[in-house]
């Protein structure tokens, strides 16, 4: 068992119209609120009218239109805002998108500089606005983490920001109902992520029955319920399985008693979206598959048998290799049948910067020795290559 840190102090209202609780959840933190959004879904589903009405009586400051991988140009922005309005509270309403952006938002806030600085070093990121979420897509998990994804088109970087005890958000409203209206291409991005999460916890070196378990779960969740949520997007039950499991997903709880994770996939996938800018999940669900390929090997097969009978109800009396195999490809077909891109190439990526990306990732991301079976350059060239 190894030992492990955990500390979530989030709080979680989940349900049905909790909405209502809004205003009594701002309400301790001040009167001058930041809302953050995106690019108009809110507003398409009335979920903005509901948030001004509970805002009624507070002075209420916007900033609209944050992108899908958000740019720190919107960050800056944001930070404007709370510095010249004496922002009390920042409120953000969307996906992890919008959330990530407001927690750079939050510590911009109080930094003398530009914000971008937090994101290349952490260890500035001391204190920061109080933060509360309204989550309307299914995915990153960043409404129940302490760490937000930004990108910097001027650098071609797209870096993560963490801040243990300062940049988990004080209160996150989930309501499933906010999803009905996710997209399909949207809603299989999202299962593409929250899986992600749990194979680059769950696939390591050592695990225990009680998080193993939890993978499992969360793994078996997505696979039960997306196919219901895109042939059904108004099906609650299914919209707040996947709600409930994409919470989990970042925040450490998968990973108590775990070896480390690099979290290889995502290292290489925030690559690949920082020079092009494709939709996080869909690059995971294209690597995932040649990662899991690279590291079995006779070392690592007991793991990824585990995942194939647990998980695919693969005969265990089958060889364990078999069986692992047998697995890694049951993965790339869930993506595949759930309409998920199988290559890069489709999404219009091409080898021209792979040499860049794979250095990149090497100086700023984690250690990546620590992986199932470490990785190197020529390894993740070789997973970017396979995933052509
Ligand atoms: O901008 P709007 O109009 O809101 O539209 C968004 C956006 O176009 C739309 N959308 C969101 N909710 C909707 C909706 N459309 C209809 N109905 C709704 N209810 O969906 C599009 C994508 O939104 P986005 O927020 O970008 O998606 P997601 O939640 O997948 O966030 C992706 C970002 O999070 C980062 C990713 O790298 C990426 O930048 N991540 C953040 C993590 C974290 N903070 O812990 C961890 C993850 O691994 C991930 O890296
Ligand atoms: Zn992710």
């Amino acid at each position: 068992m190894q030992d492990f840190d955990l500390y979530v102090p989030t709080h979680i209202v989940f349900g049905k119209d909790r909405i209502s609780g809004l205003k009594d959840a701002v309400a301790p933190y001040g009167k001058n609120v930041l809302l953050t959004y995106g690019g108009g879904s809110i507003k398409k589903i009335g979920l903005y009218d509901k948030v001004i009405e509970q805002l009624k009586d507070f002075n209420v400051f916007e900033l609209s239109g944050i992108e899908p991988n958000p740019k720190i140009t919107s960050v800056r922005e944001g930070v404007r805002i709370c510095k010249d309005q004496k922002i009390d509270v920042v409120l953000a309403v969307g996906g992890g998108s919008v959330i990530d952006a407001s927690k750079n938002i939050c510590c911009g806030a109080y930094y003398e500089g530009d914000p971008w600085d937090l994101v290349l070093d952490c260890s500035k990121v001391k204190k920061a606005l109080p933060l509360i979420t309204v989550l309307t897509l299914s995915a990153t998990g960043s409404e129940y983490d302490c760490s937000a994804v930004i990108s910097n088109s001027e650098t071609n970087e797209k870096l993560p920001l963490f801040g243990t005890g300062i940049l988990e958000p004080k209160v996150s409203f989930c309501d499933p109902q906010y999803t009905f209206s996710v997209p399909r291409s949207q809603t299989i991005a999202g299962a593409a992520d929250i899986m992600s999460h749990t194979f680059e916890t769950y696939l390591v070196k050592e695990g225990n029955v009680l998080s193993d378990a939890m993978c499992e779960g969360m793994l078996k969740t997505v696979i039960k319920y997306t196919k219901i949520a895109i042939e059904d997007p108004d099906n609650y039950e299914a919209r707040a399985q996947l709600m409930m499991v994409s919470s989990f997903g970042c925040n450490g709880l998968l990973a108590i008693g775990r070896t480390p994770s690099p979290w290889v996939c995502h290292g290489i996938e925030h690559e690949i979206s920082a020079y092009t800018d494709i939709t996080h999940g869909y690059g995971l669900a294209i690597i995932t598959p040649h990662w899991m390929s690279y590291s079995l090997t006779e070392d690592t097969v007991d793991r990824f048998a585990q995942y194939g009978i647990n998980v695919f109800d693969i005969d265990k009396n089958l060889d364990k290799m078999e069986i692992a195999k047998l697995a890694i490809a049951k993965t790339s077909e869930f993506f595949k049948s759930i309409g998920l891109p199988q290559t890069l190439s489709e999404l219009g990526v091409t080898s021209e910067h792979f040499e860049d990306m794979a250095d990149h990732m090497l100086s700023h991301w984690m250690p990546v020795e620590t992986a199932i079976r470490p990785i190197d350059k020529a390894a993740i060239i070789k997973i970017l290559n396979d995933s052509l």
